[in-house]
């Protein structure tokens, strides 16, 4: 790992941000946890996406489905045959590694000796019912013992997924939204929700996890548009990234060849931003064509077409798929933002985060914390303003140790109560990236606040 990524590691467990998963356990791989601020970060990224995907738009609709859904999905979807990576197995201490990455010496046990590549699917499996399956599988079948008007007996467990993308619950549900809301061509159902991978490769900190957060969009067209709405979305999710704050210098498109298109698509261009280990993908825009609704019409056996009021034909639609993960967009926001530099020969450390995605959108300082008057009002304040904003109240330590630890969780705003605001009523706002001040009346606070958080 590099150095500015083991800063940001260690930067994120020291201030609560992301913490690593289990670790009074000696920790578990690829797992990660969101502390206090790290948590009110994913929150507003995942509400921004919302609001700019489903909220603001009137041709998208959300949905938030299951998990785990009847296996049968994933031998529709392609997932059970073709969600493969093929590994190498080291022959003396087992270790896997893929095989497209290959290593001449285990880097465990230092054995040379490796297995033929197998195909290994990236699928966790569970079990619904009282025992683990050791008998027949019974994955797409009746509950053993069933007959009609009888109740099931699970005497055996039956095998089920956790899911590898949300995108499946949405196609599952086509139909559903189609008949029970007024969805017409072209339409998109969105959906924010987790997703699991028994991922093979370490992943670099958050970037490659076994479990994820997914945001999806699957928006439905017709044939004839698809290309050119391919295309729309692939500049609408760039953009999408520059509205968060992220250098766009930093963020690419980039096309995948037809020989690295997955089994599903059509066209695949990735949004890509150049993280300090290389360029990779925040998210991946597909022109998935109609194969999710033809595979799930096979396998369901129900008519899955929409009805074309003006042609009075039915049509299987074409669907063009964003799909982004939170996790990622959280570690490019977190790369991005951060920075240390000199300051009266002093270093300091800082999350320049758009106020918009900030934890915490301001702290309130009293300047001193033996003035018992400036402390009322700096904790009037940070009362007034508590109902409406994450904000926190900070009396301890010197004021710039105060500041220093605002700028590690990226708080844009410190609000600094002092003697002069027992005469004129009005606080100090230090700027976290410049730190310059002004002063504004303590009853234009709330306002002034929640209009730069826009
Ligand atoms: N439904 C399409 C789909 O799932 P994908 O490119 O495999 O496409 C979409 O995944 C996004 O999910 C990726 O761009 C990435 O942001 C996120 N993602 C996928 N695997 C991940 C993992 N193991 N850890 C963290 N995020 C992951």
């Amino acid at each position: 790992m590099s150095d500015v990524m083991k800063d940001i590691v260690a930067l994120c467990k020291r201030r609560g941000i992301i913490y690593p998963n289990s670790e009074i356990y000696g920790g578990f791989a690829n797992t990660w946890d969101y502390g206090p601020y790290g948590v009110l970060l994913k929150n507003n990224v995942k509400k921004i996406w919302w609001e700019d995907i489903v909220m603001k738009r009137s041709d998208i609709v959300g949905l938030d489905s299951a998990i785990l859904m009847n296996p049968k999905v994933w031998e529709a979807s392609g997932h059970l045959t073709e969600f493969t990576d093929p590994l190498v197995e080291c022959k003396k201490c087992h270790t896997r590694f893929k095989a497209d990455q290959p290593v001449d010496k285990c880097p465990e046990c230092k054995g040379k000796d490796f297995t033929d590549p197998r195909r290994f699917n990236l699928m966790f499996k569970t079990y619904v019912g009282p025992a683990e399956a050791s008998g027949p599988d019974l994955r797409f079948g009746e509950p053993q013992g069933s007959e009609k008007g009888t109740p099931a007996r699970w005497d055996v467990a039956s095998t089920v997924y956790l899911r590898p993308e949300t995108a499946q619950g949405i196609f599952a549900n086509f139909k559903n939204v189609l008949d029970s809301t007024r969805v017409k061509l072209p339409f998109g159902i969105a959906q924010i929700g987790k997703a699991f991978r028994n991922e093979i490769t370490p992943g670099n900190f958050t970037f490659r996890t076994l479990e994820f957060e997914q945001f999806e969009l699957e928006y439905f067209v017709y044939p004839k548009e698809a290309e050119a709405t391919f295309r729309d979305w692939c500049r609408a999710r760039l953009d999408w990234y520059v509205s968060l704050g992220i250098n766009k210098n930093k963020l690419r498109l980039t096309d995948h060849s037809e020989k690295d298109l997955a089994h599903y698509a059509k066209a695949v261009s990735d949004v890509e931003y150049e993280f300090p280990f290389g360029w990779s993908e925040l998210e991946g825009v597909a022109n998935r064509g109609d194969y999710d609704l033809v595979q799930h019409q096979k396998f369901s056996g129900e008519d899955l077409s929409y009805f074309n009021e003006g042609t009075k034909e039915k049509i299987l639609p074409y669907v063009i798929e964003p799909s982004g993960g939170v996790d990622r967009t959280i570690l490019a926001l977190l790369v991005d933002a951060y920075r240390e530099e000199e300051v009266n020969g002093e270093k300091r450390t800082v999350l320049s985060l758009h106020p918009k995605l900030a934890p915490i959108k301001a702290a309130i300082l009293p300047l001193v914390k033996k003035d018992p008057e400036l402390v009322k009002i700096a904790q009037q304040i940070y009362e007034n303003l508590k109902p409406h904003f994450f904000v926190e109240y900070d009396e301890d330590g010197t004021v710039g140790k105060r500041y220093r630890r605002q700028d590690e969780i990226g708080t844009p705003f410190c609000i600094t109560v002092d003697s002069d605001s027992l005469n004129d009523n009005t606080v100090t706002i230090r700027h976290r990236d410049t730190m310059q001040q002004d002063r504004i009346e303590i009853t234009q606070v709330a306002k002034w606040l929640g209009s730069k958080l826009e």
